[in-house]
């Protein structure tokens, strides 16, 4: 059972996720700009606004785990139309996923479980992992080579599993899709003493101007694998940039609405559905598993509380989230 696999390595943090258990909400709207209609018959992709609900978190299920620029950067969204369809997704900051299936997920968890006396992964559990899995290396190695941004506001967003658009003609296209940030890239530099320092900054920054991505749709062909989110597409296929995300409004766990949402990618509109890629029925399975545990249980304080994100204001009090 996952969910016992991830309280196994990382314990249980009362009331919070039990990945990706760090995390804040944030909120503003998506600018669509009509050009993902010719692939995907949504509302969503009409020309126009729609309100968005979002949640920058980092990986693992540590829930006081100190900011680091290595650690997995994650941002879940959900766009709500105000004819009640809804798109929900949950990207991270990684080009390829490191695993294959949901079984080498499960068992990668436990392979890189940190030994509790040293604090690292038992040498030999890993080496023994690494030799079944030559695809997962292949894929951290590519990770390893990209430069990280220096915070979360200038982080590029993968949505990594395939999905299938079907647009108003009746045609089905495998799509993959990603945030590219508008604000300049800056390269991450070394650790730092201030424990939630990418929060931190992103209060902000956020607090000081919206901050934008653009949403990009990679067009896929026939042959393009779906099913395997180790394996990259080809460079040269199509990407159609279909909006703008804007974000301006940020809010501890305590406030946000985004805390008892579950970014399940398998709430999609009418036009998209997923692809035979078996990570997608088990990442929404397994977020409901998450979800029903935390929520009946008594919270803690979040990692970033509300008064962090006063703090961290220049001169403004902080906004309700829809
Ligand atoms: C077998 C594969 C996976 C498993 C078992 C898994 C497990 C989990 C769990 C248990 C949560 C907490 C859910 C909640 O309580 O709401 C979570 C959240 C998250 N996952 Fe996954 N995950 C998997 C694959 C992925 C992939 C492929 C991505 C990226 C494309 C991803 C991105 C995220 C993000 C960004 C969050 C935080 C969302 C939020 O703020 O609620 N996960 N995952």
């Amino acid at each position: 059972m996952f969910i016992d696999r991830f309280e196994q390595i990382d314990g249980v943090h009362a009331g919070f996720r039990r990945n990706y258990a760090k995390g804040i909400g944030v909120a503003g709207f998506f600018e669509s700009n009509g050009n993902g209609l010719r692939l995907c018959q949504t509302t969503i992709f009409e020309p126009g606004r729609v309100p968005v609900l979002g949640r920058f978190s980092l990986d693992g299920g540590r829930l006081n785990q100190a900011d680091l620029p290595t650690t997995r950067r994650g941002l879940g969204l959900q766009f709500s139309p105000p004819n009640g369809e809804e798109w929900r997704t949950a990207m991270i900051n990684f080009p390829l996923f490191p695993v294959r299936t949901p079984e080498i997920f499960f068992e990668r968890l436990l392979a890189f479980k940190p030994d509790p006396a040293t604090s690292a992964p038992d040498a030999a559990r890993v080496k023994a992992f690494e030799t079944r899995h030559p695809e997962t290396i292949e894929v951290l190695k590519k990770i390893a080579a990209e430069p990280r941004s220096s915070g979360f506001g200038n982080t590029t967003f993968h949505g990594l599993n395939t999905f299938l658009f079907t647009n108003a003609a009746g045609k089905t296209t495998p799509v993959r899709w990603l945030l590219k940030p508008e604000q300049p890239f800056e390269p991450a530099g070394g650790a730092r003493a201030e424990k939630n320092y990418l929060f931190d900054e992103l209060i902000a920054q956020v607090q000081q101007q919206p901050i934008r991505w653009r949403l990009i749709v990679i067009v896929g062909t026939a042959s393009d694998p779906t099913s395997d989110p180790t394996q990259a597409w080809p460079d040269d296929r199509e990407q159609v940039d279909v909006g703008t995300l804007t974000l301006d409004r940020v809010e501890a766990e305590e406030m946000s609405a985004a805390t008892d949402t579950i970014f399940d990618p398998l709430i999609l509109p009418p036009g998209m559905s997923p692809s035979d890629d078996a990570i997608l029925g088990i990442r929404s399975s397994v977020y409901s598993e998450s979800f029903t545990r935390r929520i009946q249980e008594k919270k803690q304080p979040s990692a970033v509380t509300p008064a962090d994100v006063k703090q961290n204001l220049p001169n403004k009090s902080t906004h309700p989230v829809p």
